[in-house]
């Protein structure tokens, strides 16, 4: 097992690129499945959910190429159903669901189960497919979903992102009219439609709570640009403003994090989007502020531990409530070896800044949570070392590696 070794106190610097957005990926490549003909993405990340996703797809029968720009040929599919040993090790998975029931009528996927951060039920993308006509059972630790999707309205009680995503596609064939409500708007649901659309679907009003579909008979092949990760965008940010350094995030899109980048505004960092990316610095120490995570275009729970992370050291207290997950504080004991300051009462977080954080060695529990390690590693004084990093492999194409072009002293080492 890897673990990532910072010596705290470097000011980051310079230009990075920010890669293709992992949570646009991943519904993405599912979608392929929605049509006999290849489709091409280009700016795919190189990241072990990207991986899992592929070895998913080749278990279905799909062919893959390349890795930057990727293309999946689902002309020849071989068995609609997503086994356990696969779903297991990526939630996301349960993205084959819609577009295999779309296509083909029949499905069958492993159920997701728990991870570390909640429960994560998957009833409303199943509720979902319910009012569309699919007959679904649940059989021995399995969802199998039979018959062809009809268009229908459906109305999710809360507006799931992978729920939304599988309805989506699996409307994109089905026979007439589908009417999403309370949809979720966030920016890789605006970017999966309009892939979607460049494949022949006709979508209306993604990005919006009510998203229209009228249903095609057929879907065609298409080539694609990934948009920019704003997670990874967001995370980089705080590198630069926890650091008290001025970075060029290339590529980076500032409109998809309004809430995020308003939050870094209040805190005193400096966020200027440019024509080639996004500039961020932070001179002074920054500002506590609180935050609540929310559905887009709220504050995103994915950014609540690195955002947690600048807040440690930041003058003032801060209260960081978060709304999405209902265990999503596992980085608050780490941080606390750290030196942070953190009273965790029910769902919100109070974090008093103290001056320095201290380095230490630390263990990444989830994917969010090992960044905010890091990222606190990044400012503390003397050595962090964060253990088990497989999580932040994930989600993060070698951060460290740009960590280190923006003059962090960080290195990867086997355990
Ligand atoms: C996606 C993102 C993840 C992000 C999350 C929330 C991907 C691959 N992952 O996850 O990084 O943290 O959005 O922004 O895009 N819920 C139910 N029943 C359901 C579905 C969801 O109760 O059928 C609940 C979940 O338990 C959770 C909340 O709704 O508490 C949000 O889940 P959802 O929006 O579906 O997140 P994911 O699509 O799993």
């Amino acid at each position: 097992m890897d673990r990532i070794v910072v010596q705290g106190g470097q000011r980051l610097i310079g230009e990075v690129e920010v890669s293709g957005s992992k949570n646009a990926a991943l519904p993405q490549m599912t979608a392929a499945l929605l049509t006999d003909e290849p489709l091409t993405i280009r700016g795919m990340p190189d990241l072990v959910d990207v991986s899992t996703t592929k070895a998913l797809l080749q278990t279905l029968g799909v062919k893959i190429e390349g890795a930057r720009e990727m293309t999946l040929d689902a002309s020849d599919v071989s068995s609609t159903e997503a086994p356990y040993d696969v779903v297991r090790r990526m939630r996301a998975s349960i993205l084959v669901l819609g577009p295999l029931v779309a296509r083909f009528g029949h499905a069958k996927v492993s159920l997701p189960g728990g991870c570390a951060i909640g429960v994560r039920p998957i009833n409303l993308h199943l509720a979902g497919l319910r009012s569309m006509g699919v007959k679904i059972d649940l059989e021995h630790g399995y969802v199998v979903a039979q018959g062809k999707p009809q268009g229908a309205k459906v109305v999710f009680d809360f507006p799931t992102v992978g729920g939304t995503e599988n309805i989506l596609m699996a409307a994109t064939l089905a026979k007439g009219t589908t009417v999403i409500e309370n949809a979720a708007r966030e920016p890789e649901i605006v970017d999966l439609a309009r892939l979607l659309s460049a494949m022949g679907a006709k979508i209306e009003g993604a990005g919006s709570e009510v998203i229209t579909v009228e249903g095609v008979e057929r879907l065609h092949g298409a080539d694609w640009d990934l948009m920019p990760d704003r997670i990874e965008t967001g995370t980089l940010m705080t590198a630069a403003a926890i650091t008290r350094g001025n970075v060029l995030l290339r590529g980076a899109r500032a409109g998809d994090l309004e809430a995020v980048v308003e939050k870094f505004k209040d805190a005193g960092v400096s966020i200027e989007p440019q024509t080639d990316g996004v500039r961020v610095s932070c001179v002074d120490r920054p500002r506590a502020v609180d935050l609540r995570t929310a559905p887009y275009p709220g504050f995103p729970t994915d950014m609540q531990a690195q955002f947690m992370a600048l807040m440690t050291l930041a003058q003032g207290t801060s209260v960081i409530t978060e709304t999405i997950f209902e265990n999503r504080f596992m980085h608050v004991p780490e941080l606390r070896r750290l030196g942070a300051q953190i009273q965790i009462e029910g769902r919100s977080a109070v974090v008093r800044g103290v001056e320095l954080p201290s380095g230490a060695t630390v263990m990444a529990t989830d994917l969010r949570a090992s960044a905010s390690l890091v990222l606190a590693g990044l400012a503390a004084s003397g050595t962090t070392i964060v253990r088990r990093v497989y999580h932040l492999d994930r989600g993060y194409e070698r951060i460290e590696r740009k960590l280190a072009s923006l003059g962090a002293t960080i290195r990867r080492e086997k355990e």
